[in-house]
């Protein structure tokens, strides 16, 4: 039994879950008391309250990570490696209780949900053997006149501003490198989906508490007004870090605001990724990529394949196919057994995909399948049909712009370089998609490609040993493998 305080449940969430902020290793009310509701994006009911952090209760908790600081950077490495094990052993061994937490506030499909606990304690296991191998360099000056020593450190406390769409995985990403170099945290989980990381965080303060360790090392702020919250930490000169991930728009603003304290910034922002078919593609295999790459929680993620282009030799062919696997998807609350593609996250987002449907059919796109929300008596919740659009105008909004929804738009290409012409042609690059046989192809996109990131013949690259993030106004950084600890680190030089 663990100790928190405001721990809650409620009938459709049934799994104990702290509602409190988290600061010091205490779980308590917000300091102005006020509360704001999490819901269920399957019907839109309020599935429990939650306390509403105020902006002392964030510099509350940046006092916390940075008391915390001193004996925590001080911890053996093995020592922040074994709690971290710990924790990720403690997640696994609840696989279907955070699935279950993931499902009720984010709406995935419970299995989607469970892939999203192995994921994402993927990077606690990951880390936690990262930890032991920062390293650092002893060496003769090349003069020969003295020695070189770089130690290696954690920045200090860091502020990790979290996203709604994989509430689990997206915090252990910061989480745990973080805690491996030696950093204490805040950690601002998204206001439509803060139960999934504040249960994480409770195992990991559990563990911390048993082993003697400073439980300010994690502190955890959830709030209705994140501007309010995060303005005075950036201003505060204990921040050392700050990581964020969510829209290119929000990152523009953090990025203003972290220029004041010059702190070190991880930013993982928004995408448009092309899925590439070329003409000498394995059509069913790409079509099962497609599949995979734009439907994973309903099409909410940055790596959601966004633009489908694909060769005029193959164009038809493609999207009937894509158009018979998307009917085959089966829509609905994502805890009922059998849903493969759950609800989107609110209301308004189901009214923008509408926006960009509509828009790009009076530019003179053809719905291939679905176009519209599913009956709403049957599925009252902020649910999208599964949609192919063929013909699509390459200026359209949802050829332009990130649908964060589960709409596919097909556009055609003649020849290698027009596609890869268009593949660029956004202000993002996080990642890209190509389905060709040809390996002289595949070297000639991966050197042309501006992106982060590309999957050959695969519709999923996302690993914790890899490195994950952009180039362009992508972001900044990498989350996850060697390159991932490295945003938490500093060196200090020493001449002697
Ligand atoms: C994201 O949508 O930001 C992350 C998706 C992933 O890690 O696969």
């Amino acid at each position: 039994m663990t100790t928190v305080h405001l721990a809650a449940r409620s009938q459709t969430l049934p799994v104990d879950v702290p509602t409190g902020v988290l600061v010091g290793g205490d779980w308590s009310p917000a300091s102005g008391g006020g509360t704001f509701e999490v819901h269920d994006p399957a019907t839109g009911d309020v599935l429990i309250e939650v306390a509403d952090g105020t902006p002392d209760d964030g510099l509350a908790a940046l006092a916390a990570a940075d008391d915390a600081l001193p004996a925590w950077r001080a911890t053996a490495p093995r020592e922040r490696a074994e709690v971290l094990r710990t924790v990720f052993d403690r997640v696994i061994a609840r696989t279907d209780e955070f699935a279950a937490v993931i499902t009720a506030e984010g709406g995935k499909p419970l299995a989607e949900a469970a892939a999203e606990v192995a994921y994402g304690a993927e990077y606690v296991r990951w880390y936690s053997e990262q930890a032991v191998r920062v390293g650092g360099v002893v060496r003769t000056a090349p003069s020969g006149a003295n020695h070189q020593m770089v130690l290696r450190r954690g920045v200090g406390p860091a502020l990790l501003i979290t996203p709604w769409n994989f509430p689990l995985a997206m915090a252990t990403r910061k989480i745990a490198p973080a805690l491996a170099a030696g950093c204490t945290v805040v950690v601002k989980p998204a206001g439509l989906t803060p139960l999934t990381t504040s249960l994480f965080a409770e195992v990991v303060r559990e563990v911390l508490a048993e082993r003697g360790l400073p439980t300010g090392v994690v502190n955890v702020v959830p709030t209705s007004s994140s501007s309010a919250l995060v303005e005075p930490l950036l201003a505060d000169p204990r921040l050392r870090k700050l990581s964020f991930t969510g829209s290119t728009e929000v990152g523009r603003v953090l990025l203003r605001g972290a220029a004041e304290g010059v702190l070190r910034t991880s930013m993982e922002l928004g995408g448009n990724a092309p899925f590439l078919v070329f003409d000498d593609a394995d059509v069913a295999a790409a079509v099962e990529g497609a599949v995979a790459a734009k439907m994973r929680n309903a099409g909410q993620t940055c790596v959601a394949a966004n633009r489908f282009l694909v060769h005029e030799a193959v164009a038809e062919e493609f999207s009937a196919g894509l158009a018979a696997a998307f009917e085959k998807l089966v829509v609905g609350p994502g805890s009922r057994p059998g849903t493969t593609v759950g609800p989107l996250i609110e209301a308004r987002a189901v009214d923008r995909v509408e926006e960009v449907v509509a828009q790009a059919v009076d530019g003179g796109a053809r719905v291939a399948v679905g176009g519209g929300r599913p009956d709403r008596t049957a599925l009252p919740g902020h649910f999208y049909a599964p949609t192919v659009l063929t013909g699509v105008d390459p200026a359209a909004r949802a050829v332009r712009e990130e649908i964060f929804g589960p709409v596919a738009p097909v556009v055609t290409f003649a020849s290698e370089d027009e596609g890869l012409a268009l593949a660029n042609s956004t202000e993002f690059g996080l990642v890209a998609y190509a389905y060709t046989r040809d390996v002289g192809r595949v070297m000639r996109v991966a050197e042309g490609i501006e992106s982060g990131m590309l999957g050959v013949n695969r519709g999923m690259v996302s690993d914790a040993s890899a490195p994950f993030g952009g180039v362009k106004q992508s972001g900044l950084g990498r989350e996850g493998g060697e390159a991932g600890i490295e945003e938490y680190l500093e060196s200090v030089y020493v001449a002697l």
